[in-house]
């Protein structure tokens, strides 16, 4: 059988410097291939540190951040599954409003509209995004359309910012959930 592939779609939040060897590496160990895509602005962190290079040379496909032009083929495999990890905030919010003014949020969008790709979400969010007054609507809303996300206290308690610097992300927790999603639709 073909091995799945991962639509993983990285956002600048805390923890997108570890996608590689905490997701990318451990995914493509259980035989899945990863096809990455990065907001603008986590486009722009890992390039200074160069991980978009290594990403590229560990999954043999681009770092996608920006739209093809009209007349170019995706250079990405079709999706099985989509892994927003980690979510900002500003992602999540429009996510829910159907918002797609940049390539990741084109395709999770799209992705949510068709309705038979998986996808989970880990906002990367502390206790102030989480009083902003829209995002209790936000998760209502994609939790209404079956986006699967990974939070809650066991998975991910809310710390006020800056409180808690280096917090390590539920990458096991993560996993479990892109895994499962593929095996009960
Ligand atoms: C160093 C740094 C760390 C950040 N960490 C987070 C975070 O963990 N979660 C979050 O929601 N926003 C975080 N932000 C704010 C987002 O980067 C900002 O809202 C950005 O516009 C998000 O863009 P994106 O959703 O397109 O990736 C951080 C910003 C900086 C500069």
């Amino acid at each position: 059988m073909a091995s799945p592939v991962l639509g993983l779609v990285g956002c600048a939040a805390g923890g997108v410097e570890q996608i590689l060897p905490r997701l990318v590496e451990p995914m493509i160990e259980r035989g899945w291939q990863v096809a990455v895509t990065l907001t603008p602005t986590a486009a722009t962190w890992l390039d200074a540190t160069g991980d978009i290079e290594k990403i590229e040379q560990v999954t043999g496909l681009p770092v996608r951040s920006k739209p093809r032009l009209p007349g170019e083929e995706s250079p990405h495999p079709k999706i099985d599954c989509y892994a927003v990890v980690p979510a900002t905030s500003n992602t999540v919010g429009k996510l829910a409003l159907g918002l797609a003014d940049n390539q990741a949020l084109t395709q999770v969008c799209e992705a949510i509209g068709l309705g038979s790709v998986p996808i989970v979400v880990f906002p990367r969010i502390n206790a102030a995004h989480a009083r902003q007054p829209s995002w209790g609507g936000h998760i209502a809303a994609l939790t209404r359309v079956g986006v699967r996300l990974v939070m809650g206290d066991d998975v991910w308690p809310l710390h006020e910012p800056r409180s808690v610097p280096g917090k390590e992300l539920p990458w096991a927790a993560i996993i479990d959930a892109i895994v499962s999603a593929v095996q009960r639709p």
